[in-house]
């Protein structure tokens, strides 16, 4: 959700903080801020909107500071305004606070704060923090914030200076992530590392319950329970600064679209033995015996992530024959599910940061289960909290809509099928080799495909001003049909639902007329000729089609309204090719309409309140 740099050095510090921010700016961009302790004062600066307005507002001003904190926000208690972004002060501006998460007690410890007499400004369950800090602090930064988290409960990722400590940022993470970057000489407190990466690729992943303190020449870390300091792994970030450029596109989505034979490729790389026709993955440590004896493998996860899993749910019983299920995490985390001896878990995940997400795994873990992640952020808490998993190694992804990540989890999901559909038996050794042919060809398919795409431009440009559509598959295409329509809503703002085809008359079809615009996945497979009699249901109430086909299917060509040639793969692989056009129209039809496409409204990329 929001983002967070601290930074502690010699360098232009506004200079540093705006870029951190502008990085992290998907992260939220409801509102940005920034603080600085300067001649034994903290300097504040706050504005609604995004980065660039703050930006605007400090452009005249000179910083000369050894230490600053700053924050973009995605608002939860209370609305985006100048008093409720970030950072927070006490009211006499000794110690300012940055923080993503949730205060659950604020107004407990608000009201404790108000008895003492501390005056409040904002509505934010934040503003608590240097009221707190400020009551314990007698000289010492790190003490004063730690003995106030002892009072606090929910999910934070903070920063912390003070007025009186010129060249110290305090940080601390329960619930919320910190990775604290070591450079020369300087040293970043940040929530994400694309905020440091043009500064520096070493960096220490803070767990939860862990306390760090900065100084341009030093850093430690803490276990926030006994205040020992501990030393912790430094790490290296893989991937650089072009990774989090546009590179020459309009904007990352599209980008991301356009990597995706890249990353497709680099999701399924070393993990194919191709002349045994099997897969490996080094992350899922399960004996054959094991894999054999699994009752029910059931996939977790939030949004498009939840997408990927339906996929995986349908795809496990078509080749591996074990029961399988598919379930927000949001909702498994407050029901009281049962889980099995012989339960396999597995949370998928683009951020590895989903609070709900983790909540799940924390739950499956509490009831004895074991839960592998499909994760793509490496490090990230998901990664770190289970037991075990699969990277989907899409790379970082910038764009709110996530297009790069979800087609790398769907491939994932195939390994994982192929795996355990090769461990049971349950398929053919032919049967494999053609799924993982059709795999190793998928990137240069999706290449060539992505060379001409007018005719989708065009169909963007017919059905922009649409108000509501309807994406229906079935199958393995269900999935891709929901994801469609998550995308054309989230950045589009045009309402979309997504169904199975067939569900269509049990509702959804009085909504047809012929302003409806249907995107209906009807490749080849062995539901094709159902599909086709959906479509015929649509045109016989005059509702538009636009149909998502093989290339070369001529009886289709009659019937709909438009059409969308797709080339022709493996039935369990057609599914990540159908998912492109659908991306582009979504993509095409965002920037027909002028749309901010990587920072849609009210959305925040990674989500880590619940
Ligand atoms: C939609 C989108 C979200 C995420 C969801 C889960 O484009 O990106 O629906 O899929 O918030 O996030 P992760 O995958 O990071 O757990």
């Amino acid at each position: 959700m929001c983002g967070i740099v601290g930074y502690t050095g010699g360098r232009n510090i506004k200079e540093i903080l705006i870029e951190g921010l502008k990085r992290l700016e998907y992260r939220g961009y409801d509102s940005a801020g920034m603080a600085f302790v300067e001649n034994q004062e903290i300097r504040l600066f706050k504005k609604k909107g995004k980065v660039i307005g703050l930006e605007s507002k400090i452009l005249k001003e000179t910083i000369v500071s050894r230490a600053g904190i700053a924050h973009t926000r995605w608002a939860t208690h209370g609305e985006p305004t100048d008093i409720n972004s970030h950072p927070h002060t006490d009211e006499s501006k000794t110690i300012a606070v940055v923080h993503n998460g949730i205060i659950e007690n604020y107004r407990e410890l608000k009201k404790y704060l108000i008895d003492k007499g501390h005056v409040f400004v904002s509505e934010t369950d934040t503003e608590v923090l240097p009221h707190l800090f400020e009551e314990f602090y007698q000289g010492d930064l790190r003490e004063a914030v730690w003995k106030g988290l002892k009072l606090v409960e929910g999910a934070y990722g903070i920063c912390v200076i003070h007025k009186d400590h010129p060249e110290l940022i305090v940080g601390a993470r329960k619930g919320s992530p910190l990775i604290l970057g070591i450079g020369e000489k300087e040293n970043f407190l940040v929530s994400d590392a694309s905020a440091i990466v043009s500064y520096t690729r070493n960096v220490v992943f803070l767990e939860d319950g862990d306390m760090a303190v900065i100084t341009p020449d030093s850093f430690k870390t803490y276990e926030m329970d006994n205040q020992n300091e501990i030393d912790k792994k430094i790490e290296e970030i893989s991937w650089d600064i072009e990774n989090i450029e546009k590179s020459g596109f309009d904007h990352f989505m599209l980008k991301e679209i356009y990597e995706q034979p890249a990353t497709i490729r680099d999701s399924f790389r070393g993990r194919i033995i191709l002349n045994e026709n099997k897969v490996k993955l080094g992350g899922i440590q399960l004996a054959a015996a094991e894999i054999r004896d699994l009752e029910r493998i059931n996939f977790i996860a939030c949004g498009t992530s939840w997408h990927a899993s339906i996929f995986g749910k349908y795809l496990i019983e078509n080749l591996v024959k074990t029961i399988s299920t598919s379930e927000y995490a949001s909702e498994f985390r407050y029901r009281e599910p049962v889980v099995l001896k012989n339960d396999l878990f597995f949370t998928v995940s683009q951020s590895g940061e989903t609070a709900d997400t983790l909540a799940a795994i924390k739950l499956i873990h509490e009831k004895g289960g074991k839960v592998f992640g499909i994760t793509n952020v490496v490090g990230s808490s998901i990664a770190r909290a289970t037991d075990g998993g699969v990277y989907t190694h899409a790379g970082i992804e910038v764009g709110v809509a996530s297009t790069k990540a979800f087609t790398a989890q769907l491939t994932v999901i195939l390994l994982i099928s192929v795996l355990f559909a090769r461990t049971k038996n349950t398929i053919r050794e032919e049967e494999a080799k053609a799924i993982i042919d059709a795999l190793v060809l998928l990137p240069e398919t999706i290449e060539k495909y992505l060379k001409n795409i007018n005719q989708i431009k065009d169909i963007a440009e017919k059905y922009k001003d649409s108000k509501h559509a309807l994406y229906l598959g079935r199958g393995l295409n269900f999935p891709i049909a929901l994801e469609g329509a998550l995308k054309l809503k989230e950045i589009s703002y045009i309402h979309a639902e997504g169904y199975p085809a067939a569900e269509m008359k049990h509702g959804p079809i009085a909504l047809i007329d012929d302003n409806m615009p249907c995107f209906v996945i009807a490749t080849k497979d062995s539901i094709y000729e159902k599909v086709i009699s959906n479509i015929k249901e649509i045109k016989a109430r005059k509702g538009k089609v636009i149909a998502i086909a093989s290339e070369g299917d001529r009886e289709i060509k009659e019937l709909v309204d438009d059409l969308i040639f797709v080339p022709v793969s493996h039935l369990v692989v057609q599914p990540i090719l159908n998912t492109i056009p659908l991306q582009l129209i979504a993509y095409y039809i965002a920037s027909a309409k002028g749309l901010d496409v990587d920072k849609p409204r009210n959305l925040a990329k990674s989500v880590t309140v619940e």
